[in-house]
């Protein structure tokens, strides 16, 4: 990066819960370039007008790696410092009612977007140095209701392991796995948050700890309030 010059983020899911959080952080430090699908005005309102916005929906993924890549060329931008893959949907059903539209367009967004969207990336990210930050789930370890969605994340926790391995020491790669966090994507995936609400993150409190996480070199990391309570106890233990 040259002396003086911002950082340069591009971010995926940045227009709701814990990306929109995130971006609103970010925007004091780095210069941003959001991805999303809602009209540009309505982005602008929300996070600043001195953002750069390239929109599509990545529910469509080969077409929408294609509108950022020519989005990026318009806008003149070769390396890119860190890519943040936000984005992401999911549906709260047994895994019997889930339908094959419904199951297409998790996978197609949770995953074969960010797998294709880095790939297409890699040059622009290599130049600068960069860093690609994948936002996994807790939910990748297999989590009722929640099978396709589960599915999507853990593929990106295991493309984030072999790109690890494959480009180290070219391009950091880093997986951050959010525990439940009170954001809109609930109430869209149909899920009802009852008195279990009382131990879920804000979208807040998770763009803060993800903020910590993306400073630190782990390859991989857990955020979820149980940790967080379990971390203050060994704090307490005697020596
Ligand atoms: N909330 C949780 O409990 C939780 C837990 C673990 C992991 N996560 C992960 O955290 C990330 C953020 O989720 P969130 O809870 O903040 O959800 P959210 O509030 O629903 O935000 C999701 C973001 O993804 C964007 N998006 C979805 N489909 C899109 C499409 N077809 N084209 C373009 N953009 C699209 C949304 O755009 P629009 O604004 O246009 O809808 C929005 O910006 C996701 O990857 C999610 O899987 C969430």
């Amino acid at each position: 990066m040259t002396k003086g010059k911002k950082s340069i983020t591009l971010i995926t899911g940045a227009t709701s819960g814990i990306g929109l959080e995130l971006a609103k952080r970010l925007l004091n430090t780095d210069e941003l370039i959001v991805i999303g699908r809602k009209e540009a005005h309505e982005v602008y309102a929300m996070l600043s007008d001195n953002i750069k916005y390239i929109q599509t929906d990545i529910a469509n993924p080969a077409q929408a790696v294609e509108a950022v890549i020519a989005g990026l060329d318009d806008l003149n931008v070769q390396a890119i410092n860190r890519v943040i893959h936000c984005a992401g949907i999911g549906v709260y059903t047994p895994p019997d009612h889930e339908t094959s539209e419904q199951i297409d367009l998790n996978v197609s967004v949770n995953l074969l977007f960010p797998v294709l969207l880095t790939k297409a990336l890699a040059p622009h990210i290599e130049t600068a140095k960069g860093k690609v930050v994948l936002i996994g789930s807790v939910a990748h370890k297999g989590s009722p209701n929640m099978a396709s969605y589960a599915a999507s994340k853990a593929g990106l926790a295991g493309f984030a392991r072999s790109l690890e391995a494959e480009w180290r020491g070219r391009i950091d790669v880093q997986v951050i796995h959010p525990g439940p966090t009170l954001t809109p994507m609930l109430e869209k995936a149909g899920y009802k948050v009852g008195k279990e609400g009382r131990f879920f993150l804000s979208p807040e409190a998770m763009a803060e700890e993800i903020i910590k996480v993306m400073a630190t070199n782990k390859k991989s990391a857990t955020i979820f309030i149980g940790a967080k309570v379990k971390s203050l106890f060994r704090r307490k233990q005697p020596a």
